[in-house]
């Protein structure tokens, strides 16, 4: 990565919070910006290419889904402009440090999207809970609080997304599927 990419990088500001807490900070949110933009584009992927029977209640769902995540890069964005950080926020910069695999484009019936999703979802979500404890640490309840919000919600949608999977899981005879979760998507 070459200096001008440091995720970490500061500028000069009064607020109360030290310099190295902000650049530990600062360096987390620029990772979720790019994981963030990552995983909206990757919706609205699911949102233009889903068939099937169910077609127009995922469509509309995804486009749903791809809204909120459309708000949290702006308010990721801004706190790290708000702890005097730059926010690393093209599509260049989101792929290369997204924590997000690729979207499968070789995919086109409904429960296949759903599944590419809830994968993706939970890597997410993972992450985000991953950075409430992380900044809680580093002192900013504030980005914490942030973290908590967008943790809720996804959690929500992880769920909208599984409730098409489960049933299919437990019709399957594996009720594990009901109590365990599928081996998580490989992470970067
Ligand atoms: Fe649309």
């Amino acid at each position: 990565m070459s200096s001008n990419q440091d995720l970490s990088r500061l500028y000069p500001t009064r607020i109360d919070i030290p310099a190295e807490a902000r650049s530990q900070i600062v360096t987390i949110l620029n990772q979720s910006l790019a994981a963030t933009l990552d995983l909206k584009t990757q919706t609205k992927q699911a949102h233009w290419n889903v068939k099937g029977t169910d077609f127009y209640q995922l469509h509309e769902l995804f486009d749903e889904m791809a809204g909120e995540l459309n708000e949290y890069v702006d308010m990721v964005a801004e706190r790290v402009t708000a702890l005097g950080g730059y926010a690393f926020g093209t599509a260049r910069l989101a792929a290369a440090n997204s924590i997000l695999p690729e979207y499968p484009l070789d995919i086109l019936a409904g429960i296949d999207h759903v599944t590419a999703l809830a994968d993706r979802y939970a890597a997410y979500a993972k992450h985000i809970r991953e950075a409430i404890d992380k900044t809680n640490d580093l002192g900013d309840a504030d980005t914490a609080d942030l973290y908590t919000e967008v943790s809720r919600t996804i959690d929500k949608r992880l769920w909208f997304l599984e409730a098409h999977l489960q049933v299919l899981e437990i019709k399957a005879g594996n009720g594990a599927a009901a109590t365990t979760s599928r081996k998580p998507v490989a992470v970067k």
